[in-house]
């Protein structure tokens, strides 16, 4: 009997390395049908998402060589659409199926949904990424566990960010890492296109060195988050780091509020950058106009988002001095240790200078390294 290859994901948007992770499982399994399965999330929880019947249209070309059966049961059946619950039907509807995953979804079966009902309804092929531990060892693991076939593949995938690529693509940019037919069909609708008014408006009121840097810091905040796991939202990230600088070279007061020890400094364009992002760009969520508002001083007792902002402004990639590089280095391993190291380096810096050190950035250093809170 023929049998079918099912892979699932969101492909917001598909990528090269899904292209390349069906092809390795069909060739190495000898499977000659793939069918792919676009993940569906009630619109309250897909803000930000593209829907699905425009995802269906992209992987329909980026997979256009394997000629896939795009399958949208998860819109279909609407509400809880895990794995034990969804491959039953797949499998009355294909017969024998074989399901395509990840190294890292295995590591983290024993939180699936009734991983053992997932095992007895077909083999799982896992695909290991170049540079990770050898998913050999983990496959044992789960099926003496939960029984069943785990099949690791001799292909190891590259590491490619669907975040990072929707981050680049919103930025205008075209990434190698989308085929071409997929790039054709987002130039032609105009998908990802929504904040480039904005940018726009920004580049305006930034030099070209100063608006690489936005974008920089854009990417590196991207990076931590979904390195990290930190669960912040991406439209959150994108915009907060986006707009972090936009005040830092027109610093005209304007009659905007800012605090009066600010004035002559050169952390007033934190304090005025969330007020202008507001009056200029229209931001009115307060957890993107907080992580503008303190990007440089840093203060106590953070938020999520406003770390990632501090942190990923102070070690953005087009930072090349001693010792910005090894920081991020220490971030990019463990985020909470990059953000503590970074904030003693710079209370060092400023203290070494022997000119006042703003109060907030005292008050951050007293709470995150002399009394060592989270
Ligand atoms: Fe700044
Ligand atoms: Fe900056």
């Amino acid at each position: 009997m023929a049998k079918t290859l099912i892979f699932g994901g969101s492909f917001d948007p598909p990528h090269i390395e899904h292209v390349a992770m069906c092809r390795a499982a069909m060739r190495e399994l000898d499977i000659d049908r793939l069918v792919v399965v676009p993940t569906y999330l009630p619109p309250h929880k897909s803000a930000g998402m593209l829907p699905i019947e425009t995802r269906a249209r992209l992987i329909e070309a980026a997979f256009e060589d394997l000629s896939p059966t795009v399958d949208l049961i998860e819109k279909e059946r609407g509400g809880d659409n895990y794995s034990a619950l969804v491959l039953p039907i797949l499998k009355k509807k294909y017969g024998d199926i074989v399901y395509l995953i990840g190294g890292d979804s295995l590591q983290n079966l024993d939180s699936w949904y009734k991983p053992e009902e997932v095992l007895k309804i077909c083999s799982i092929a896992v695909c290991g990424r170049e540079g990770y531990d050898d998913i050999n060892d983990t496959a044992k693991h789960v099926e003496q566990k939960y029984g069943g076939r785990i099949i690791p593949l001799a292909y190891k995938g590259g590491d490619i960010s669907s975040s990072m690529l929707r981050a680049r693509l919103l930025l205008g940019e075209e990434p190698d890492e989308l085929p071409k037919s997929v790039l054709n069909i987002i130039d032609e609708e105009g998908l990802f296109e929504q904040y480039f008014p904005m940018i726009e408006k920004l580049k305006g009121y930034q030099t070209e060195e100063l608006f690489e840097h936005s974008k920089a810091v854009v990417k590196r905040a991207v990076d931590f988050n979904g390195k990290h796991d930190l669960k912040q939202s991406f439209e959150k990230v994108f915009l907060a780091a986006l707009l972090h600088d936009n005040a830092k070279q027109r610093p005209s007061l304007d009659g905007l509020y800012v605090p009066e020890a600010a004035i002559g400094t050169p952390v007033l364009h934190q304090f005025l950058g969330a007020e202008k992002a507001r009056r200029d760009f229209g931001v009115a969520d307060e957890d993107i106009l907080n992580a503008i508002r303190y990007h440089t001083t840093a203060k106590a007792d953070m938020t999520g988002l406003e770390k990632l902002i501090y942190t990923a402004d102070s070690l953005s990639d087009d930072r090349m001095y001693a010792p910005i590089p090894e920081l991020r280095r220490v971030a990019i391993d463990d985020f909470e240790e990059g953000f503590k190291a970074t904030l003693k380096f710079t209370y060092d810096k400023l203290s070494s200078r022997g000119k006042g050190i703003y109060p907030l950035t005292v008050e951050a250093y007293e709470y995150y390294i002399v009394q060592g809170k989270k």
